[in-house]
């Protein structure tokens, strides 16, 4: 499998990367998940100009976004090829000290592709008892800061689900450890307002473009008592919810998921890079 740093094709055997990487040493760093069908990325575009928005976020330099995009298809074209695929892009601050502050040395940008599995038929979540805080100077920004997303989702997993949600600091509705969420309150589509915390994800915005649904506010409570509820991630596209903390919801999947996720999947095969 051939990987690209910073300019080069290389094999991943051959591929390496400083311990003294800040990525590395302290999470500086953004980064990508990118589906890639057939052969073709999904959504590229938008994938590379919220790695710019994060590199922004952190107060890293801009990156070279053609530069990057080069590297993708590089990556891509030189295979395998898959019927589905996960293309990881990363962006790191480049070779620091061993503590917080930078020593603006340059960046560190890598793509590597690896199979996907398609998703599961049905998410069962469980609401973990952390926060995200949406006043964070990393709110909403997508950065290989990620630990806390590992922790939640194992102790999901420990409860046989299979993805976590936070609420925010004010008790309402954020995101998964990898996802945005909808839910069907009294007839209509709700997702939470990116003031709360969650990330601007990929998928999240071509549903709202396609579909269409309020964003406001719902307390972390609603998801239980939800119609119908569905994630929306890159891996994941439109993906009912089944249970949340192990209790089945009303509809599953509900008549507004089932045709969200045919719309969704009627037009993103229509448009590799909506
Ligand atoms: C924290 C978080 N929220 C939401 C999402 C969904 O975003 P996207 O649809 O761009 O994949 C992701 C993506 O993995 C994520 O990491």
């Amino acid at each position: 499998m051939a990987v690209w740093i910073n300019g080069e094709l290389i094999p991943d055997s051959e591929a390496r990367i400083s311990v003294f990487d800040h990525g590395l040493v302290v999470g500086d760093g953004a980064f990508e998940t990118v589906k890639v069908r057939h052969g073709t990325p999904f959504a590229l575009t938008r994938h590379l100009n919220r790695l710019a928005a994060t590199a922004a976020g952190l107060g890293l330099p801009a990156p070279d976004l053609d530069h990057i995009r080069a590297g993708a298809l590089a990556v891509i074209e030189a295979g395998p090829q898959q019927a589905l695929g996960r293309l990881r892009i990363t962006l790191t601050g480049g070779i620091g000290p061993l503590g917080s502050e930078r020593a603006g040395a340059g960046l560190t940008a890598i793509v590597a592709l690896a199979e996907q599995r398609p998703a599961a038929e049905w998410a069962d979540v469980a609401i973990v008892p952390w926060t995200r805080n949406e006043h964070g100077a990393l709110s909403g920004l997508k950065t290989t800061s990620y630990a806390e997303n590992v922790r939640a989702l194992a102790h999901a997993a420990a409860q046989g689900a299979n993805e976590a949600i936070f609420a925010n600091t004010a008790g309402n509705l954020c995101e998964g450890t990898g996802s945005n969420v909808f839910l069907l309150a009294g007839g209509r589509l709700v997702t939470p307002p990116l003031e709360s915390g969650c990330l601007a994800g990929v998928t999240r915005a071509l549903v709202l473009d396609w579909a269409g649904a309020d964003e406001h506010d719902v307390p972390v409570t609603a998801l239980a008592e939800a119609e119908e509820a569905f994630l929306t991630s890159t891996t994941r596209d439109v993906q009912p919810i089944r249970r949340v903390n192990g209790a089945t919801l009303a509809a599953v999947p509900g008549p507004f998921t089932r045709k969200v996720a045919e719309v969704f999947a009627l037009r993103s095969a229509e448009s590799p890079d909506p």
